[in-house]
């Protein structure tokens, strides 16, 4: 179980917190806009992955590039963000749910045939996305289903039962075994088809990953190695450091945030208690290690002295994860009121900071200050990220669905501090698939404006503790 004590030092930067209400921005009819414009360019064989440094406009890649899946499973959000919000001021129901759809399904087909022949490793996870959405909605179409099994059972031949993880980058020396945090990631696909199969050797496959990623990347503060290398004979442990971070010590951001989400989606599929309290322990993490500006850096211990380019896709993607860890909090039984307070509290905070610095109107995608990989030469640092944009819109999805948020960005039903009106809960985190939160649960009694927000989170979390 997590110490309290990171909680404790968290209460001041809570308390200093102005106004804990959606930014409005994740409502402004930009979103529509701006994914149209990138949709109706008619090549649809290059996806967009990240933009210039200067314009801000997308850099286009082939399918097979691990970003493909995210723009047409960003499509199917949109079609989520169309049937919530009828009259939402997004744009996204002026479009159609029917054309969001049409536009997600037509951006996927370029990516069946990296069912027979990709170079994609261990990201045929993220590749899954949009398959995984459009079985939500139509669970028999064939062609989605194979999808799904056809990618599952690419990662699951990277299963070596002797580390006992699935091989996430392959090496010119076979005997060495790489697995990085961002795996975690990928572990859904098995989960979604032996959802479809019966399968029960895919859900084995991603718990004994989960374990031995908890065991060997998650230090005992809650930060994270970005890889750790094996012996792929002998399963050892040979060292353990960074591919994207600052050094082999630190904490690379967005891998700590797809560890968080992917320890947060193992507990809502599995009720492990130990993958809740990693998720609950790596997020802590994050929010004391966030500096005063609460802009997320590239890295949590790059220097400050020179310039350390900030991160706009990391902190995205701990904001969905926020809510998705408030849910599952909410989900226990007892519910935790104290927990899912607290998430949905660092949810709001990261969004309003980063949001604030990063959102960038005159750029093809919806925010820049993204950092795809410092370290690479030249770096790649402050563009927009087509994975920035993906989390952006589906923590305004979570914040409305969970009735935290209308959609024009007032306060909603579950937004009040009397608690007395329930939202209709039945958001998941967002993430591979419309269906990637395994619970749905009501936020009750929650209270997420100004100050008051933060001291009632305050003497929560204080009663907790004694
Ligand atoms: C359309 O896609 C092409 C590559 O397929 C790219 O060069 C061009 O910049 C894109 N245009 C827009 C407006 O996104
Ligand atoms: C949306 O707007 C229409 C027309 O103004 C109205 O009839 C309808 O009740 C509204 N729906 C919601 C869910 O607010
Ligand atoms: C089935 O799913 C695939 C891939 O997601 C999509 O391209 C296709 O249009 C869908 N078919 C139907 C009939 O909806
Ligand atoms: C279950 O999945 C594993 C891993 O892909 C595979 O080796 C095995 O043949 C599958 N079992 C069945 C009954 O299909
Ligand atoms: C893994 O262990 C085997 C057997 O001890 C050894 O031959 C091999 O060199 C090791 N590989 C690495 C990368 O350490
Ligand atoms: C991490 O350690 C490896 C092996 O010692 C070394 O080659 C690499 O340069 C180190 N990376 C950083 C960022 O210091
Ligand atoms: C987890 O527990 C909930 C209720 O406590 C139950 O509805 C759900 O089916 C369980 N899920 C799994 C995967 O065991
Ligand atoms: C955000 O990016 C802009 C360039 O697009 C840069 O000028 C600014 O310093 C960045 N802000 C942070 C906090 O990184
Ligand atoms: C409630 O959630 C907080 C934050 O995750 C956690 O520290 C605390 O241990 C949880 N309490 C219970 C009773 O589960
Ligand atoms: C950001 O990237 C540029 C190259 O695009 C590089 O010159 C600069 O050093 C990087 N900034 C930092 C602070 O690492
Ligand atoms: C925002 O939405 C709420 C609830 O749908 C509505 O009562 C309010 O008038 C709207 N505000 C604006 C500025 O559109
Ligand atoms: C909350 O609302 C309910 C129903 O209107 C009311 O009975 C209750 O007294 C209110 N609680 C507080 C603390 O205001």
């Amino acid at each position: 179980m997590p110490s309290l004590l990171p909680l404790i030092s968290i209460l001041p930067v809570l308390a200093s917190a102005a106004a804990l209400t959606p930014p409005s921005q994740l409502f402004s009819p930009l979103i529509s806009q701006k994914i149209l414009a990138t949709a109706s360019n008619t090549s649809q064989t290059l996806y967009p992955q990240y933009t210039d440094t200067l314009l801000g406009q997308w850099q286009y890649f082939v399918p097979d590039t691990w970003t493909s899946g995210f723009l047409p499973s960003l499509m199917y959000a949109m079609n989520t963000r169309a049937t919530l919000c009828p009259n939402g001021t997004d744009g996204a129901a002026a479009v159609g749910g029917g054309t969001w759809v049409e536009l997600g399904r037509s951006w996927s087909a370029a990516e069946v045939p990296l069912e027979t022949v990709n170079t994609v490793g261990h990201d045929v996870g993220f590749l899954s996305f949009p398959f995984v959405d459009e079985l939500a909605l139509n669970p028999q179409n064939q062609t989605a289903i194979a999808a799904v099994n056809a990618f599952a059972n690419d990662l699951a031949a990277r299963y070596n039962p002797s580390v006992g993880c699935t091989r996430s980058w392959d090496t010119a020396d076979p005997t060495l075994f790489t697995v990085i945090m961002d795996n975690m990631m990928n572990l859904d696909i098995l989960l979604q088809s032996e959802a479809l199969t019966g399968n029960t050797t895919l859900r084995d496959i991603a718990t004994s990953h989960a374990d031995h990623t908890l065991l060997n990347h998650v230090r005992p503060d809650g930060s994270s190695f970005h890889v750790v290398y094996y012996n792929a004979t002998t399963g050892a442990v040979i060292s353990k450091g960074t591919a994207q971070g600052y050094s082999n010590s630190s904490t690379w951001s967005r891998g700590h945030t797809w560890g968080m989400y992917g320890f947060t989606n193992m507990y809502s599929k599995t009720n492990q208690t130990r993958y809740l309290d990693t998720a609950r322990a790596m997020a802590t993490y994050f929010v004391n290690n966030v500096p005063s500006s609460g802009v997320v850096p590239w890295d949590f211990n790059a220097p400050t002295d020179p310039y350390r380019p900030s991160d706009s896709s990391a902190a995205m993607i701990a904001a969905t994860t926020f809510l998705f860890l408030s849910q599952q909090e909410a989900s226990l039984s007892p519910p935790n009121k104290t927990g899912e307070q607290f998430w949905v509290n660092a949810a709001l905070k990261v969004l309003n900071d980063n949001i604030a610095v990063a959102w960038r109107p005159e750029w093809q995608s919806l925010l820049a200050n993204g950092t795809v990989n410092n370290v690479q030469s030249p770096p790649n640092n402050l563009t927009g990220i087509v994975y920035g944009d993906y989390y952006f819109v589906h923590s305004g999805n979570a914040l409305i669905s969970m009735g935290l948020s209308t959609c024009n960005g007032s306060a909603g039903p579950s937004a009040t501090a009397n608690g007395s009106t329930t939202g209709s809960g039945s958001g998941s985190g967002g993430s591979g698939g419309s269906s990637g939160g395994g619970k749905s649960t009501g936020m009750r009694g929650v209270a997420v404006s100004g100050w008051v927000a933060a001291l009632m989170a305050m003497v929560a979390v204080v009663g907790a503790m004694v």
